[in-house]
């Protein structure tokens, strides 16, 4: 640090320097005012150390002219003189001195003066820099704080500006000057003022207690009435022992974020109703599908009870006059047959009465011819024949008689044209299914009917029918090599039961419960639909009856069917549905 020292007299001048450092290269002298004037200027010292009375400038005066000068750093002056009156120290400190030393002085005590001054120098040079760059960073953050969209106010204790950003200028009416340390309700623009006069308050002062950030959310409407959102943070600043200086109170402008927001809400909802009601929608469809899948087949079933209905018709009324005039034709053989056993007899006993002539009394032709017809009535053997047509004729009978049968009970079982409710009678209806479906039965198991006189019910018997049919393939088919299937009717209460049960494989406890279930099946592709069971359900269902199954297995299954018993028409009852138990 450079030191100058000011003095006119050479021997003084010498013993200073000495003291001070004589090589010290820091160490500058000037032996009169006018030079330490220059030196100063050109030299910058940082401690001048200057006799009052010099030529040319006096040490006062160069005091004077250093203080009024424009300098980089604090200079410290010490003013060395005889004088030794009050008014002279005062004087000296009034010129800008900073110390004052009375001549004739002690070496030692200059000496530490002259340091006491470098260290303020070097004080004031630390704080120089200290305040410099507190200058930067406070220029750096204002000009953060300004650049920041957010509004950003610190206030005290009162609510009075402590600072504010740019973004905040723009809602107080006046310029920054004008408003620091004023109330800042004061200060708002007429849309802004009720948050800082009604909720502010509350917050800054819990701020200042609790010391803790808070936020809330501020709605009202700009000067155009329109709707503004604005986030409140509540930031207290504290000191370095922990006390709440100010609080700054952060504003954010969300109306454009919260406005989207709630676009993305209201999108999100509507995007999850449009997706809820794609599902119900799938889902009905899918329902929909299932329906149309089972009618479908249900459709399909009833066409082909149709078609056998129509095809029953046609081979009936076909087979029906051949089979007429063979069974007309048979009596009429028949009536044949009588009369020529008649006339047979009158020739036989011609025969005998000519044999008991005389021998020789007959003429040798005539006894020739009835030799011959001896021998062929032997030959044919006439008895035989006479007994054998008959039974051939009651044969033939029965056999047509059969034909008709069988063709009353195919026309029995479709029931062509028949679509509307009748009163059926469920011996007959089961006797001509059994018919129909003996062929696939026959040779896996004896049928067993305990059919009881049941009175009859109110339905469709082409459906009741395909019911039985359903029940009786589905036991033959379980029945492996050979079995029984017994089919009982009989009233239970108002109802008429009809049990169909069979000695087959049985069903599994596990597969009962969906034994009515459309597509469940137990055999192999293409060998069941699994729908025979559900269709006799819907029909037993729509005859207002009940059908369950009992099952063990292993040792066989009985399906039971109630229906209501007739008493007028549309008085069907309404029984249960079906439902399904493990025997
Ligand atoms: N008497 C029975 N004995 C053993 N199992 C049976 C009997 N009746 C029905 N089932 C079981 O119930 C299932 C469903 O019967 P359903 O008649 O509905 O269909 P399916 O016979 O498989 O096919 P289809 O549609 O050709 O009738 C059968 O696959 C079989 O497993
Ligand atoms: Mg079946």
């Amino acid at each position: 640090m450079k030191v100058m020292l000011v003095e006119d007299d050479p021997v003084s001048l010498a013993l200073l320097k000495k003291a001070l450092g004589k090589s010290d290269p820091n160490v500058i002298t000037a032996r009169n005012g006018a030079e330490a004037w220059e030196r100063f200027t050109s030299e910058q010292p940082r401690v001048v150390i200057s006799d009052w009375m010099l030529p040319s400038m006096s040490g006062i005066e160069l005091c004077r002219k250093i203080r009024a000068e424009k300098t980089k750093g604090y200079t410290y002056i010490i003013i060395m003189t005889a004088k030794d009156q009050k008014e002279d120290v005062l004087a000296a400190f009034d010129a800008g001195a900073d110390d004052y030393v009375a001549k004739p002085y002690d070496i030692r005590e200059m000496n530490a003066r002259a340091n006491t001054g470098k260290r303020i120098i070097q004080l004031e040079d630390t704080h120089q820099a200290l305040q410099q760059k507190l200058i930067i960073s406070r220029t750096k953050v204002r000009t953060v704080f300004d650049a920041l969209p957010e509004e950003i106010i610190s206030v005290d204790r009162k609510i009075r500006l402590d600072s504010i950003n740019k973004a905040a200028l723009k809602i107080m009416k006046g310029s920054y000057s004008e408003i620091i340390g004023k109330p800042c309700c004061q200060l708002l623009e007429e849309s802004e003022s009720d948050f800082y006069e009604n909720t502010i308050k509350q917050m800054v002062q819990d701020g200042f207690k609790t010391r803790k950030t808070s936020t809330t959310l501020d709605r009202y409407k700009d000067a155009n009435s329109q709707e503004i959102i604005k986030e409140r943070t509540i930031i207290p600043v504290t000191r370095e022992d922990g006390a709440v200086q100010t609080v700054t109170i952060v504003s954010r402008d969300i109306t454009e974020a919260h406005q989207h927001s709630e676009e993305i809400r209201a999108l999100n909802q509507k995007l999850k109703k449009i997706s809820s009601e794609l599902i119900k929608k799938n889902l009905t469809l899918e329902s929909t599908l299932k329906n149309l899948e089972r009618t479908q087949a249900q459709m399909a079933q009833s066409e082909k009870m149709a078609s056998i209905g129509q095809l029953a018709a046609g081979v009936a009324h076909e087979i029906n006059n051949p089979t007429g005039f063979v069974s007309s034709n048979l009596k009429t053989l028949g009536d044949y047959q009588t009369d020529m056993n008649r006339l047979i007899e009158e020739y036989q006993s011609l025969k005998t009465g000519l044999k008991t002539l005389p021998f020789g009394s007959l003429p040798e032709s005539i006894s020739a011819m009835i030799a011959k017809l001896e021998a062929t009535e032997t030959e044919i053997d006439i008895e035989f024949i006479q007994d054998d047509v008959n039974e051939l004729i009651d044969d033939c009978r029965e056999g047509t008689e059969r034909i008709k049968k069988i063709v009353e009970d195919l026309k029995h079982f479709a029931h062509p044209g028949e679509d509307r409710m009748t009163e059926t009678d469920i011996n007959k209806g089961l006797e001509s299914t059994l018919n129909v479906v003996y062929n696939e039965i026959k040779y896996k198991a004896t049928v067993v009917k305990e059919f009881d006189d049941v009175p009859v019910v109110y339905g469709f018997p082409q459906q009741l029918n395909q019911v039985f049919m359903n029940i009786l393939v589905n036991a033959a088919q379980a029945i492996e090599k050979s079995g029984r299937i017994t089919i009982k009717t009989g009233q239970v209460d108002q109802m008429v039961e009809v049990r169909i049960s069979d000695t087959g494989c049985g069903i599994d406890a596990t597969h009962l419960p969906r034994i009515f279930d459309p597509f469940f099946t137990t055999k192999d592709v293409g060998k069941g639909t699994g729908l025979g069971m559900n269709i006799a359900y819907n029909i037993i269902k729509k005859h207002n009856g009940d059908i369950r199954v009992e099952s063990a297995k292993g040792k066989g299954t009985t399906f039971i069917i109630r229906l209501p018993i007739y008493n007028e028409p549309g008085d069907a009852g309404t029984p249960d549905g079906g439902v399904a138990t493990s025997a």
